[in-house]
């Protein structure tokens, strides 16, 4: 057996010459292959779940814009001289909004001004020569001109402002926009107000003010959230829950119908994770947000179950059943049928595609066995209408024929080593599986090093397994990592109101989503450590993709033999921690990220070291065949 020669050229790599053959061996046949790889097999799941949306990826600055709890996050603003008072009232500009904050100032003059404050979702990022878009509704009496202002906490210096005329005459929305001077100073110690200098009465309701969004969407999403997703090349978007789906009682449900349309027509709901929604992330912005990114929209429908139990049978399941239908028309409907016609109108005529609908959310928790109902009727329903998508159902079921099942794990770093294997020997003649919701959950807000290292070793398995498995996608995505903003302890991606970072598991997904490959080869192990993981897959023919895991304090030495491989260089990125509690945090969020790495391949065996806690994946060209 040949020793090869190794180069190492940006990082010390995994080659090394004159020590004793090892005894442990490798070997990649990229001559081999085994079974197909899902072309969608890493995407996105999301939900509102620790501040996700309203203070996360939907761009709104303005905490509880509805006045929905009352006054919750507002407060007076008083010139000396000036005087408020400020009441809920039973009036608003539409139907859903049918209530307001009737703001009363007995006193205020040129040079003392009285209104509200708002501190956003923990502050409000403001940057230099950036332009904000604000408006409100306003049924106003007396009050004239509203002055619109960011404001810095810290110096009380104002850093933008508008003013807009009001006309005493009923509820009018009134636009206005501010720009940010070149010397503003970026961060998020800032707050809004909105204040006039006569006395009289403004009933206000939908204060909102928008930054530059991704793809200046007119009610957008963050570029910085939308970028970090971007990196990981995802498929799909299953889409809008888990638990948000379902809501704590059906009343609360993510009923989409009431989550399309002009703001001023969404009532805004309570999501089961304790916090109210906006709904500013309705039906529509989830598609666009798979429009931004090049996904496809898995969408969930609401199946007549939620989380306290609470669900529907018999002959009431038809108006749940003609909802789902109503909302797959909305995504792939043309404009001559009548939902097709309402996302037009909304400002979309062009339909969504869709492949895959999954009926409800974690049904298995339902004790009442009425899923066994519900999935074959959803089912029945859906696929006379539209036989071309793939159903997915959330835990087993005896009838409905579901396409896919959605197997859900949240476990430990050595809970997911053990399972590495567990659909090597499953049942290919039932339905597939979308792994739909999974996450390693160590350390918090987002997860360590340690997570990172059970996660890869789960993927290893799954791509091993990707004949099967179609689709996965880790969860939660999101946590805004200020104090109050996390009800999950484990999420992928953290951030504040100005800042964001991906988590070494983050990064895990990055690395092996940008090397996917289109079908696994064989590969034979003998005496590996079995916290060595492992996957081999090739592009074309031409490109094998290596992942290796070593979840051990130790590096590993062993003999790799890759078959087909071309003699020459292999490129590729490497995640490595000191420790296993290493992690990225809002404040260091670059401790843990890929770097390049390059090792030249022999023909035939050689000696190769993988470093201690790592995860690498390297692309290694094959010989032309
Ligand atoms: O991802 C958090 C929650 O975990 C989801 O809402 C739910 O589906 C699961 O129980």
């Amino acid at each position: 057996m040949k020793i090869g020669i190794c180069i190492t050229a940006v990082i010390t790599l995994g080659c090394s010459i004159g020590f004793a053959q090892p005894t442990a061996k490798l070997t990649v046949d990229a001559t081999a292959p085994v079974a197909t790889v899902s072309p969608r097999l890493y995407g996105l799941m999301t939900e509102e779940i620790n501040y996700s949306y309203d203070g996360g990826l939907y761009a709104e600055m303005i905490r509880n814009r509805t006045f929905t709890p009352q006054t919750d996050q507002w407060r007076p603003v008083v010139d000396d001289g000036a005087k408020i008072s400020w009441e809920q009232v039973k009036e608003g500009p539409s139907k859903a909004l049918d209530h307001s904050l009737k703001v009363t100032i007995a006193a205020a003059s040129a040079s003392a001004a009285a209104g509200l404050a708002n501190n956003g979702y923990w502050g409000m990022a403001v940057r230099p020569s950036t332009t904000y878009a604000g408006s409100f509704y306003a049924s106003t009496q007396g009050v004239g001109p509203a002055t619109l202002r960011l404001v810095n906490d810290n110096t009380g210096k104002v850093v933008a402002q508008a003013k807009v005329e009001t006309t005493d005459d009923g509820w009018h929305q009134y636009r206005f926009s501010m720009t940010t001077g070149a010397q503003v100073k970026a961060g998020e110690d800032n707050h809004f107000t909105i204040t006039f200098n006569r006395p009289g009465t403004a009933m206000l309701q939908l204060i909102s003010l928008l930054p530059p969004t991704y793809h200046d969407r007119a009610n957008g999403n963050r570029p910085d959230l939308m970028k970090l997703m971007a990196a990981m090349n995802p498929h799909f978007l299953r889409f809008p829950g888990g638990n948000y789906l379902e809501g704590n009682i059906i009343k609360d449900r993510f009923d989409w119908k009431s989550t399309i349309g002009p703001m001023v027509d969404r009532p805004t709901h309570q999501s089961p994770w304790g916090y109210r929604s906006t709904d500013g992330m309705g039906l529509l912005e989830f598609l666009e947000w798979c429009e931004d990114l090049k996904m496809e929209p898995l969408l969930a429908v609401y199946a007549g179950y939620s989380l306290r139990g609470e669900h529907v049978t018999g002959a009431e399941l038809r108006l749940y059943i003609q909802d789902a239908l109503d909302e797959i028309e909305y995504v792939t409907g043309g404009t001559d049928t009548r939902w097709g016609a309402e996302r037009a109108k909304d400002g979309h005529p062009e339909p969504f595609p869709l492949h895959y609908i999954e009926i409800g959310n974690e049904d298995f928790f339902d004790r009442s066995g009425s899923y066994e109902q519900r999935f074959p009727a959803f089912a029945e329903a859906i696929r006379k209408k539209y036989p071309q998508y793939k159903l997915i159902a959330t835990t087993p079921v005896k009838s409905g024929d579901p396409d896919l099942l959605d197997d859900h794990y949240y476990r430990s770093p050595e809970e997911f080593y053990g399972m590495v294997h567990k659909y090597d020997t499953a049942d290919r003649n039932g339905p597939k599986i979308f792994v739909g919701e999974w996450a390693t959950r160590t350390g918090s807000p987002t997860p360590d090093f340690d997570a990172a290292l059970g996660d890869a070793a789960w993927m290893t398995g799954m791509e091993r397994n990707s004949d099967l498995i179609l689709m996965a996608s880790y969860a939660p995505m999101f946590v805004n990592v200020n104090p109050g903003g996390m009800q999950w302890a484990t999420d992928l991606m953290g951030y504040d109101a100005s800042r964001a970072y991906g988590s070494p598991s983050y990064w895990a997904q990055v690395l092996f989503a940008e090397h996917l490959g289109d079908h696994t080869v064989k590969t034979t192990a003998e005496s590996l450590s079995d916290r060595v993981f492992w996957s081999a897959t090739v592009t074309g023919n031409k490109m094998l993709h290596l992942k290796l895991v070593n979840a051990t304090d130790q590096m590993q030495r062993f003999s790799m033999e890759i078959v087909g491989a071309a003699s020459g260089t292999a490129a590729g990125r490497e995640l490595h921690a000191g420790s296993k509690w290493e992690t990225n945090t809002i404040d260091h969020p670059d401790q843990v990220v890929p770097q390049p790495v390059k090792v030249t391949v022999p023909s035939g065996a050689w000696s190769y070291e993988l470093p201690a806690n790592a995860i690498q994946v390297l692309e290694v060209p094959l010989r032309g065949r």
